[in-house]
């Protein structure tokens, strides 16, 4: 059975200072929490929405490092940033504080301390990579070296990103310190483990038992990470930057920053509630069984909300734990992945510069393309098509006709109802109907077919209007105009009510047009908010057509951001180790002309060339099929190894030799030849 709570505490994950946030946090977290906050408040319940930024761990020391200023600068630049940036698409946090507070740190460090005292942690000695000049153990994103698949020559200690392969700094081959590069050797050092082994079996009872009802991606990552068995995990690290161990002997050692990032969570509640004593006790937000834990994550985060943090408040005793942990999936952008490294995402301070007052356009196309249950797609296309075809052409339109009409007519006063028809009767039910639906998939966290409901409302009065056609009937029967308009009004308040959680921005300047000062959840599918006689204000258009050039210079930020990021990775491309002349001159490199050129079936890449080599005629085999039309080549003179051992394909063709090709920094291919026709067989020297 359901449990019935007093009050509820949300969570949106703290996201690290380190640089502006993005269209994929907003989606994955930040929206779909305030949509379910809202929801509550207009309900009346308790809630509180807890947020702040992850100030803390490797990311903001590296960036800090990269632009040459000290990590307090750089958390103090992106806390404030992205706080902003929240505010401006109306997260309605009831605080958003950070990591770096006093409160926090003495908060998480206490914690800590309690943890430690009632031995609770196990202590472990392991090797870790140690820079001996420098005088510190390094993290694994700090170590880079040659990757052990594909050997690209600067692989971090977790990833490499050019193969994709996870690692750890082990495996890494003649690993360096990837800020001054020196070599790095292995040094012993002591660190505190959370014994998640111990806490195996309740965790698989809690999540795999009684919480079945968790989002499929949530539960299958949780069991796949019990079946895999808990291992012990260090929550202190060698590092200058977080909170100090609070143990005696532990200096230059730091709270590792997924121990002390979710107690975030705790601390700004209690930053809140004793700035607030009209909220009660921080406590009651956090140990009350009456009070339903939320958090909204990342799905990279799943791991960390759904047993490491559970385990160290069962560890701490007293705490609530998580009811839901309903996460996301990842949001692409253009069909690549978002990543902040290569800039691509749609940063949410360059997006309020370059589409003011449109927050509530990209809110509705992030939560109409909600990657909650597997990854989903941002496209500029999609975003114009959400705002034009449904904001603008079904939402606006049916907001607009009913107001505009209630001007002409009326001079802005809401008619009186007539008698109604069973047409009028069943549209106004069809809104009590939604509400139901809605409320249902609200509470199930599906957020985006919820906002789909909200936007069928639109519909059923769009079309309602439509049907009606009361600039006809004006003219054969005023009377009846007057029910019409009244019923397109009730529906119209309606809509700012539904869309509420969801375009909090545009519902409150509908609710300034009809006037609506006080609204609640509980009065949607009413169909008598605006009373008759009630004078409504000017309207204004609810929302406006973004046009295709606004759409195409976003595109071509996209695309210059696509060139810029080639051009790099093409500069970056080291030259190779130097090689002796003598070793040069064991390569024998020709000019042959292409007597044949054809591509090879069932192989799509490769073209087969017969080329005359100035002695014979020879077979080569080339992978430049996407780049050329066979007859292009043909006549053409290109060099080629002439003395490189022969290579057989898996079609039982052999290639003798290498045509060569340069590869531009696009990836594009060009075979090289010869200025001035020679002798086939001709040398280069
Ligand atoms: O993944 C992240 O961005 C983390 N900073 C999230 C932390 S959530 C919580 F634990 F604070
Ligand atoms: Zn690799």
């Amino acid at each position: 059975m359901e449990k019935n709570f007093k009050r509820t505490t949300v969570t949106a994950a703290l996201p690290y200072a380190n640089g502006p946030v993005h269209i994929g946090h907003l989606a994955g977290v930040y929206v779909p929490s305030d949509i379910y906050v809202r929801y509550l408040r207009l309900k009346g319940k308790d809630v509180l929405f807890i947020g702040g930024s992850d100030e803390h761990g490797v990311p903001v020391t590296i960036r800090a490092r990269k632009e040459g200023i000290t990590v307090q600068e750089v958390v103090d630049r992106y806390h404030y940033l992205i706080k902003d940036s929240f505010e401006k698409f109306g997260i309605s946090f009831d605080i958003y504080s950070r990591t770096t507070s006093k409160t926090h740190h003495k908060l998480a460090s206490d914690f800590f301390r309690k943890l430690y005292d009632e031995g609770k942690f196990v202590q472990q000695t392991t090797e870790q990579f140690y820079d001996e000049e420098t005088k510190e153990f390094l993290t694994d994103r700090n170590i880079r070296g040659e990757c052990p698949r594909c050997h690209a020559a600067d692989a971090y200690g977790d990833q490499c990103e050019k193969c994709g392969a996870t690692l750890s700094p082990e495996e890494l081959i003649n690993p360096y310190n990837a800020v001054n590069g020196n070599p790095l050797v292995k040094k012993q050092t002591s660190h505190w483990y959370l014994p998640l082994d111990q806490h195996q079996e309740w965790l698989e009872k809690w999540i795999l038992e009684e919480h079945k009802e968790w989002r499929p991606n949530v539960y299958g990552q949780c069991k796949s990470w019990l079946d895999g068995g808990l291992k012990p995990r260090a929550v202190t690290r060698d590092l200058n930057w977080g909170i100090p161990v609070p143990v005696e002997g532990a200096e230059g050692k730091v709270l590792y920053v997924w121990f002390d990032a979710p107690i975030g969570y705790i601390s700004n509640t209690k930053e809140l509630c004793d700035a607030h004593p009209e909220l009660g006790s921080w406590e009651t937000w956090w140990k009350d069984p009456d009070t339903r834990l939320v958090h909204f994550i990342g799905k990279d985060n799943i791991v960390f909300h759904c047993i490491v943090f559970p385990a160290m408040l069962k560890a701490h005793g007293d705490y609530i734990l998580a009811d839901n942990v309903p996460s996301n999936e990842f949001l692409n952008l253009e069909n690549d992945k978002i990543s902040t490294s290569r800039n691509w995402a749609v940063w949410l301070n360059e997006y309020l510069v370059d589409m003011p007052g449109r927050q509530d356009e990209l809110r509705y196309t992030l939560t109409a393309n909600a990657p909650e249950t597997k990854d989903n797609n941002f496209t500029w296309k999609n975003y114009q098509d959400c705002c034009n075809n449904e904001l603008v052409a079904i939402y606006g339109n049916f907001v607009n006709r009913a107001l505009q009409l209630t001007q002409k007519y009326y001079d802005g006063v809401v008619p009186a109802c007539g008698e109604q028809t069973d047409y009028d009767k069943e549209t106004l039910a069809e809104f009590a109907d939604v509400k139901t639906k809605v409320e249902s998939l609200l509470e199930n966290f599906k957020f985006r077919d919820a906002q789909k409901e909200a936007m069928n409302l639109a519909r059923i009065g769009n079309k309602y209007i439509a049907d009606m056609e009361p600039w006809k009937v004006i003219k054969t029967d005023p009377e009846r105009v007057k029910t019409i308009i009244y019923i397109s009004l009730q529906l119209t308040a309606n809509l700012a009510i539904a869309f509420e959680p969801f375009l909090p921005f545009s519902s409150q300047r509908l609710r300034e047009m009809i006037c609506m000062e006080e609204f609640s959840w509980e009065s949607l599918g009413s169909t008598e908010l605006l009373p008759a006689g009630k004078q409504l204000a000017k309207p204004s258009l609810l929302f406006t057509k973004i046009e295709d050039d606004v759409i195409q210079a976003q595109l071509d930020k996209l695309e210059a951001t696509k060139k810029a990021n080639e051009e790099a990775s093409y500069r970056a491309k080291d030259i190779k180790e130097t090689v002796t002349y003598e070793d040069f001159q064991k390569l024998d490199i020709r000019v042959g002309t292409v007597l044949e050129c054809e591509r090879v079936p069932k192989m799509k890449k490769l073209l087969k060339f017969l080329i005359d080599d100035g002695l014979d005629k020879r077979t080569i085999i080339s992978g430049i099929s996407q780049f050329y039309e066979p007859e292009q080549l043909v006549g053409k003179q290109v060099l080629f190894i002439a003395n490189l051992a022969p290579r057989a394909f898996k079609n039982g063709l052999v290639s003798e030799g290498m045509i060569l090709s340069a590869e531009n920094f696009d990836e594009t291919i060009s075979v090289t030849t010869v200025e001035h026709p020679v002798k086939p067989g001709s040398q280069v020297l």
